[in-house]
């Protein structure tokens, strides 16, 4: 794979936390407990974040010093309101073990807060200093051929490194303190990116911490033998010592072991967060604290507990569709503790070693309002210069390197004009849907390692569910599968693998409640030991879906030739790798296989149950799946379109307030098109009344105003 396909493929993985094939390496923590069980509360109020904060992420140390007083008077002109800035200069901050300076930084906030400028510190854990990592070599993350990583770049830390761990305390514990009473620090960014770049760890503080986990997880050996299965192949576990890292061996690994693996990575960056997260806590008690965007390995339901909010970093440029890709990216960050910012968005092109389409006029202000439309509550825009020196000095700034700002500079500051505008109407208004897809990290990391064929892509139906619904003008959720379904109508279960009866009891009670909930193939094939029962899939569910899998077939790829789902006076689905037989009991057949030696045997079906209905539909969803489910349930359950009247290319989303409803109306094609929402509403970036009709350029978007119907919900 070339590095820029590479990155094309790491997109969906960093939109949906789902990426395959594995990558090289590693980092962890000395973790023992499951995060669920002792977070540091956050704050309700999400700290001092009480109004839209636009921004750029800002590099003083980069910089002359002599240059800031023009930035800042420059990033006021241009509306900026925040900078974040911090998140790499551990070099600076402790430039001896034990010796501390931040003066630079008290400095640079100074002179920005001059010019009406806050920002938000990052604790600059992600790039350790060269004495630190030449004085404890044991805290470089290690890869799984055993070698330590390069410190030559940035996140080569390992999380379970106690020495690390220690470090990392202190640098933070020393910078909350200091600036404990600066008045113009809004929030915390802890660490940035965790698991960019690296995702795994193999070094001995990971062996070390890794058995610690699975004893308390275990408790005693016979049961994690018995949970494993370790009797096959003579794995069956004696001593705690003899448990180990998923080091490559010859054969295939215990899936049981692999699940445990991806659990153990999660937990120990969420613990190394949470230790962070505390100390700030402490010294700042009303600054908001985040943490920046989704990488491999990460379960983003449990790290964003801690957080007041999660942010995400947003660069469209990654994906050959980001319509729809980054749509649902941004679909999940805001579901992961209900609020969200952007704390890095793109601005123009960027690259490394590897150079991106960048935005072209118009679409770098479409993309960063494409994230307010899904509910962002702040915008930063990465960066503010583009840098000189160092690998990412082909990553474009509101500024070029040579200090001229040009069309980017000129679109981000009507963007700072837009949102100063429409900020304090839009702040805290939420997306409601009527629909929601559960993602379930764990049942997700199954297919990691157990991938059955290279097609197999889990991020991928998160995409095509979003841009079924997003087709339809629909607002759409992605939600836990620990959340509250009750209010939503419709539900779809993607590579909900991993089952127990508790999930089981919530999907019960949504469908007997009146909703429809949509499961694909391999539906509660197991359970949450990732290992299979006595019982015949779905388990716990066959009576809610009134029907059994009793056999299926795999297609190889490309598999869409291979089969269809042929739908009782409906269209022929192609199938997606799976071809499940379905034995219906009380459920109805609704569709049958096409072809092949199961032609004509159930392939979807749908039963009632209480006031709702659950659907197995035999295969994984693809687009096709996706366009045609979503119509077919949002039709029968009443679900209106958010407007009518608007084309394809044109994506429709709702924020609703207290008293009003905000539509964002984005044009992503690159051509007029005309928009036709009707009448009563209010065009709150022109002012006054909208047309009932109008056009929208390549590019240009809308956000009309509507006052809410009391009463009226999604
Ligand atoms: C990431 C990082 C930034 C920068 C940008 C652009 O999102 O957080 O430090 O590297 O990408 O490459």
């Amino acid at each position: 794979m070339t590095r820029v396909s590479s990155a094309l493929v790491l997109v969906l993985g960093l939109v949906l936390g789902v990426m395959r094939p594995p990558p090289p390496s590693a980092s962890t923590t000395a973790v023992a407990s499951r995060p669920a069980s002792s977070s540091v509360p956050s704050r309700a109020d999400g700290g001092r974040y009480t109004s839209f904060l636009f921004g750029v992420d800002y590099y003083p140390e980069q910089w002359p010093e002599s240059d800031w007083e023009d930035d800042a008077r420059r990033m006021q002109e241009s509306g900026v309101r925040v900078v974040r800035m911090g998140e790499f200069a551990w070099s600076l901050m402790e430039p001896r073990e034990g010796t501390y300076d931040f003066t630079l930084f008290d400095r640079a906030i100074d002179v920005l807060a001059r010019h009406g400028v806050k920002t938000i510190l990052g604790t600059p854990t992600a790039a350790p200093p060269k004495w630190l990592t030449r004085r404890y070599p044991e805290t470089l993350a290690v890869t799984s051929d055993g070698r330590s990583v390069s410190d030559q770049t940035r996140r080569h830390y390992c999380y379970n490194s106690p020495t690390y761990r220690r470090l990392s305390r202190r640098i933070v514990e020393a910078m909350a303190s200091h600036f404990e009473d600066n008045p113009h620090v809004v929030g915390w960014q802890i660490d940035n990116e965790f698991n960019c770049h690296i995702s795994e760890c193999y070094s001995n503080g990971c062996r070390r911490a890794f058995r610690a986990w699975a004893r308390e997880r275990y408790r005693d050996l016979a049961s994690l033998n018995r949970r494993w299965g370790t009797v096959v192949w003579s794995q069956r576990y004696t001593d705690w010592e003899q448990l180990d890292l998923p080091f490559p061996g010859p054969a295939q690994h215990n899936p049981a072991l692999m699940l445990d693996y991806k659990r153990f990575l999660s937990d120990s960056v969420v613990s190394y967060e949470r230790e962070q997260v505390g100390i700030v806590r402490r010294h700042r008690p009303r600054d908001f604290i985040t943490h920046n965007q989704f990488f491999k390995n990460i379960n983003y339901y449990d790290l964003a507990r801690d957080l007041d909010l999660f942010a995400c970093d947003n660069y469209p440029s990654f994906s050959e569709t980001p319509q729809y890709t980054v749509g649902a990216g941004l679909t999940l960050a805001r579901g992961l503790n209900g609020r969200f910012m952007v704390m890095e968005q793109q601005t123009g092109a960027g690259g490394q070693d590897y150079l991106l389409t960048g935005a072209r006029p118009g679409q770098q202000s479409l993309w960063a309002f494409q994230a307010v439309a899904h509910g962002a509550d702040g915008l930063v825009h990465f960066l503010w210069r583009t840098a000189r020196r160092g690998p990412e000095e082909y990553w474009d700034g509101v500024i070029d390197h040579d200090n001229v700002g040009r069309w980017k500079h000129d679109e981000f500051e009507k963007e700072g004009r837009e949102l100063a505008r429409i900020g304090p109407e839009i702040l805290g208004s939420r997306l409601e849907a009527d629909i929601a897809v559960i993602k379930d990290y764990d049942a997700e990391w199954v297919y990691d390692y157990q991938y059955f064929t290279r097609e197999v892509n889990v991020g991928a139906a998160f995409v095509d569910l979003f841009q079924a619904a997003s087709e339809l003008k629909h607002n759409i959720d992605i939600v836990s599968s620990q959340a509250d379904l009750g209010r939503y109508k419709l539900v779809f279960g993607p590579y909900v693998v991993l089952m127990d009866p508790e999930l089981a009891a919530r999907l019960r009670r949504f469908v007997e409640a009146g909703g429809v909930f949509i499961a694909s193939a391999h539906h509660a094939a197991k359970d949450r030991d990732n290992g299979m029962t006595d019982g015949t899939p779905p388990l716990w569910l066959s009576d809610l879906f009134g029907a059994r899998r009793t056999e299926y077939f795999v297609y190889q790829p490309p598999s869409r030739d291979g089969n269809a789902l042929r739908f009782e006076g409906g269209p022929a689905l192609p199938v997606g790798v799976m071809a499940e037989i379905l034995e219906p009991a009380s459920a109805r057949v609704v569709a049958r296989w096409d072809r092949d030696y199961m032609q004509g045997r159930p392939a979807v079906t749908e039963n009632r149950a209480g006031r709702g209905k659950a659907v197995y539909y035999g295969s994984f969803f693809n687009l096709e799946a996706a366009r045609y489910l979503m119509e077919r349930y949002a039709t029968e359950l009443h679900i209106e379109p958010l407007l009518s009247g608007v084309p394809e290319a044109v994506e429709v989303t709702r924020r609703s307030g207290d008293g009003a409803d905000y539509y964002f109306i984005l044009n992503h094609a690159r051509e007029s098109v005309a928009v036709a929402p009707g009448g009563g509403f209010t065009d709150l970036l022109a002012g006054g009344p909208a047309p009932e009709r109008f056009t929208l350029k390549a590019y240009e978007y809308r956000v009309l105003k509507r006052g809410r119907l009391p009463g009226s919900g999604s």
